[in-house]
């Protein structure tokens, strides 16, 4: 971080405004990565608070441990668009705090057939709190592309390549040739559909009662399947891993396995890669699971960034 002029102002920046985490990187910072939650509950100035057009919500791991009035972006299929100035907003709220703030962003969307509406709701400048303190923040959207497309970014491509992003709301495929795509098929099932499964398979460990999503997310994105200090979930987790796999992924891993067998190279990213079992499994099925495959598209998003700005100076130094 000590690369940072105190007086810079602009920086290209990449944002994965994903379902179950945001992945925001700005040149020269630490990525951000934080759980999908917004919260209204009333909170000191934590990372992720921010006080915006008169009212005040925090975004990330706070949002999720208040535990109540959360709104995830996951509860809507347009949430993408209409939360992303606050989710934005809230992933800013966790970095070092700046008087002022210009990002020249690459954003990936699902669907880019809302990319226009993404603009309009990004583009502008506001003046937000941020973590207790005030801050000019000027977004300029220099491009939004398709998901998963900036995990691919300079690397050399095979060919013919597949590639499946196991996300939390989406499962996105996408096929490439001579890296040009061809295909980009976002079914509206991810590893969300297990965890509910697996929070209403639980009852009878439970109490009767549903588990909590965010408790079962939480301990399987560490590695394990212990819900709390002395509940393992593991069968029931290897259960519902079962029928979610031949349920909703069967079809679309055999279709990247029929585009393998036509010679293609097959690559997974996506959290949903790294589930306990999962990832075995797709390797063992000839899947290149990719580095860091939770935060390559939010990376490769800066490095297209950086990639515009160098193409087009003059418009870097607007400020
Ligand atoms: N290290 C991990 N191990 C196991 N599961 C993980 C890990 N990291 C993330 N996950 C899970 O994988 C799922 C997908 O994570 P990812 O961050 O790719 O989704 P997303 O980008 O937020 O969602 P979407 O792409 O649908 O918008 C999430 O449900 C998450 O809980
Ligand atoms: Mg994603």
């Amino acid at each position: 971080m000590s690369n940072i002029h105190t007086l810079q102002k602009i920086f290209p920046a990449g944002f994965d405004n994903g379902y179950g985490s945001l992945k925001l990187l700005v040149d020269g910072n630490d990525i951000v990565r934080v759980p999908s939650y917004i919260s209204t509950a009333d909170m000191e100035d934590v990372p992720g608070r921010v006080i915006f057009n008169g009212s005040a919500y925090t975004v990330g791991e706070s949002a999720f441990r208040t535990g109540y009035h959360f709104d995830r972006n996951t509860d809507n299929n347009e949430n993408k668009v209409n939360n992303a100035l606050l989710t934005l907003l809230g992933a800013l709220a966790h970095l070092p705090q700046r008087r002022a703030w210009h990002l020249k962003l690459v954003v990936s969307l699902h669907d880019v057939g809302l990319a226009e509406e993404l603009k309009q709701v990004l583009n502008g400048e506001y003046q937000p709190i941020l973590a207790g303190k005030l801050s000019d923040v000027k977004i300029e959207i220099l491009k939004v592309v398709p998901e998963g497309m900036g995990a691919l970014f300079g690397h050399q491509l095979p060919k013919k390549l597949t590639v499946l992003d196991f996300g939390n709301g989406t499962t996105l495929y996408s096929r490439y040739n001579q890296g040009k795509r061809e295909v980009h098929t976002p079914y509206p099932i991810g590893v969300e559909v297990l965890i509910d499964d697996i929070s209403q398979k639980m009852k009878h460990l439970n109490g009767g009662k549903v588990g909590d999503a965010s408790k079962i997310r939480y301990c399987l994105e560490i590695g394990h399947t212990k819900y709390s200090r002395d509940m393992d979930i593991k069968d029931v987790y290897t259960a519902c891993l079962k029928d979610w796999y031949e349920k909703y992924l069967k079809k679309v891993v055999n279709l990247t396995l029929d585009a393998k067998h036509q010679g293609d190279e097959i690559w997974a990213i996506g959290g949903g890669c790294l589930l306990p079992g999962f990832k075995k499994l797709l390797e063992k099925n000839g899947f290149h699971i990719l580095d860091n495959p939770v935060e390559a598209n939010a990376f490769g998003l800066l490095e297209m960034a950086k990639a515009i700005m160098n193409k087009n100076p003059t418009s870097t130094f607007g400020r």
